[in-house]
């Protein structure tokens, strides 16, 4: 069947650095459609070759080994471009006219909305006004890939929602986290449900408290006029964070289809315990780098957070009384997204340890999503010739070394397959997003609460403020961080 790939926003940055090279890489790997078109939308006008010529200095420009010519030029033939306002119902008669004259009988279309978030109800005013939405039997489907942000909280998440919902139905819809398309958390699904061992410890009875980080050693770069509006709540804990969340604490879904997982990780959402004002101000940390303010497009006094530390609660009979504490920043030490199973200690230590705090909780298992990608399963062993002295060691399992030669694709590469091919399952349902949002705006009301927790300074290239160590130290506990370019770093 003939597909075409409508994207708005195609002179943007994410269509030049992911989408176009995502698809190029479907299509070396002959995983597109056959007949696939590509349609790029914006107002900038381009001819068919400019636009041809911009996507391939931006492809190659991405490409890690040698530029295939001979693909792209095949490739390229399938790429167009239509310029005009995406929102208006002018554009949308033009675009159905595109549309129409493909020849190849019946006809599916992606719509890709990869434009700023407050076009998105008009976009699809528009379509919907231009009946190119509209699904009848056998003529192919009608589908909308959002991007993220979906909302900036649970209000506008529901108004977004309302709006889709009266011109698509949920099916339609693919709500995008990039993180989700990720292979290493995937792998997290893999590991937790493919294998029998780790199954029966993963819960209160054995694992003492989970950790997620998710650090960029980047700061807000281009994006500060719409960082600082938004600040690291909204851009990674309400979506990436949470649902690492959720793929670390659901139950099994009784099969691997869409509904069955969502429904799985909606029942996480829902346990989490929400956040008072008063558990805010003891509970969560909120920082900003040094020097964030004088960045260029950064209001002055700006009280945006940059960084912050939460302790959530997934209140349920596997995960009762197991602090779930997570963390993310940007200017921090190193780039690392890395996921720490800590189990309990031995009931009584027989051992004559050294009473360091490593050796005290001895075992964790870390998911490391990047870098370094792998698993790393720690316990303690003898040390050979002293005695009966013990020493931390590590089990390895890294993606690079037990799958030489072939690289961890992008995340949008598989997400858009799985949005060609009709499977939802790693895309967003809109209840996820609505209940993901009440967490988030939980914390958020707390910080602008007379319990608001301080906005710390912390320096660029730390681990965040010292109050992040503070929320786990009250505990007895401290931040993991296992995930580095070579390996464990322990701690
Ligand atoms: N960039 C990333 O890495 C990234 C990552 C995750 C999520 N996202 C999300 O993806 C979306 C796009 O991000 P971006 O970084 O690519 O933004 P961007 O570089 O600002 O691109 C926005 C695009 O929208 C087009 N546009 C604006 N008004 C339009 C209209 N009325 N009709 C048609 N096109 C219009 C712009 O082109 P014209 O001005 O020529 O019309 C441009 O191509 C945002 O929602 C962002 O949050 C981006």
């Amino acid at each position: 069947m003939d597909t075409t790939i409508v994207i708005f926003g195609a002179s943007g940055d994410l269509t030049s650095r992911k989408l176009v090279p995502a698809l190029f890489s479907n299509f070396r790997k002959h995983r597109l459609p056959e007949h696939t078109r590509i349609i790029g939308v914006a107002r900038t006008p381009f001819s068919d070759e400019a636009f041809r010529d911009r996507m391939r200095e931006a492809v190659a420009g991405v490409a890690s080994g040698p530029f295939d010519e001979t693909m792209w030029t095949a490739f390229a033939q399938s790429l167009s471009y239509l310029s005009g306002d995406g929102g208006s119902p002018e554009f949308a008669a033009q675009l159905a006219l595109r549309l129409a004259g493909s020849g190849h009988g019946p006809a599916a279309v992606v719509y890709y909305l990869a434009t700023a978030p407050d076009l998105y109800t008009r976009i699809i005013r528009a379509l919907a006004g231009a009946s190119l939405l509209k699904e009848s039997d056998g003529q192919g489907f009608r589908r909308v890939v959002i991007e993220k942000p979906f909302g900036r909280d649970l209000a506008s998440a529901l108004a977004l929602n309302g709006d889709l919902h009266e011109v698509l139905s949920e099916s339609q819809i693919y709500r995008i986290d990039h993180y989700l398309g990720k292979e290493t958390v995937q792998n997290l699904l893999v590991f937790r449900f493919g294998n029998a061992i780790f199954e029966p410890l993963w819960n209160r009875n054995y694992v003492d408290h989970v950790q997620i980080t998710v650090a960029e050693s980047v700061g807000v770069e281009h994006r500060a006029g719409y960082y600082d509006h938004t600040g690291i709540l909204r851009d990674m804990v309400q979506n990436h964070l949470l649902q690492l969340v959720t793929l670390v604490a659901m139950e099994s879904p009784v099969v691997f289809e869409a509904d069955a997982l969502r429904n799985e990780k909606v029942k996480v959402l829902k346990a989490i315990r929400r956040i008072s004002p008063e558990y805010s101000a003891r509970h969560t940390v909120r920082g900003q780098y040094e020097g964030y303010r004088t960045e260029e497009g950064v209001a002055p006094d700006s009280m945006t957070e940059t960084f912050t530390a939460i302790k959530l609660h997934v209140e349920n009979w596997r995960w009762q009384g197991v602090p779930f504490y997570v963390r993310s920043g940007k200017r921090m030490a190193e780039k690392a997204s890395e996921i720490a199973i800590q189990f309990r200690r031995p009931p009584t230590q027989i051992l004559d340890v050294a009473a360091g705090r490593t050796e005290l909780f001895t075992n964790r298992l870390s998911m490391c999503i990047q870098p370094d990608e792998g698993i790393h399963l720690r316990f303690l062993a003898k040390v050979p010739d002293q005695g009966l002295q013990t020493h931390p060691v590590d089990m390895d399992f890294h993606f690079r070394d037990s799958f030489v030669g072939t690289p961890l694709p992008e995340a949008y590469e598989r997400l858009l397959l799985d949005a060609l091919n009709g499977d939802a399952s790693l895309f967003a349902r809109s209840d996820e997003i609505e209940t993901s949002w009440e967490i988030a705006d939980g914390i958020r009301e707390g910080w602008e609460s007379d319990y608001a927790p301080p906005l710390e300074r912390y320096p660029r290239g730390s681990w965040g403020p010292a109050a992040a160590d503070d929320l786990l130290g009250r505990d007895g506990r401290w931040w993991i961080h296992d995930c580095t370019p070579h390996g464990t770093a322990g701690a």
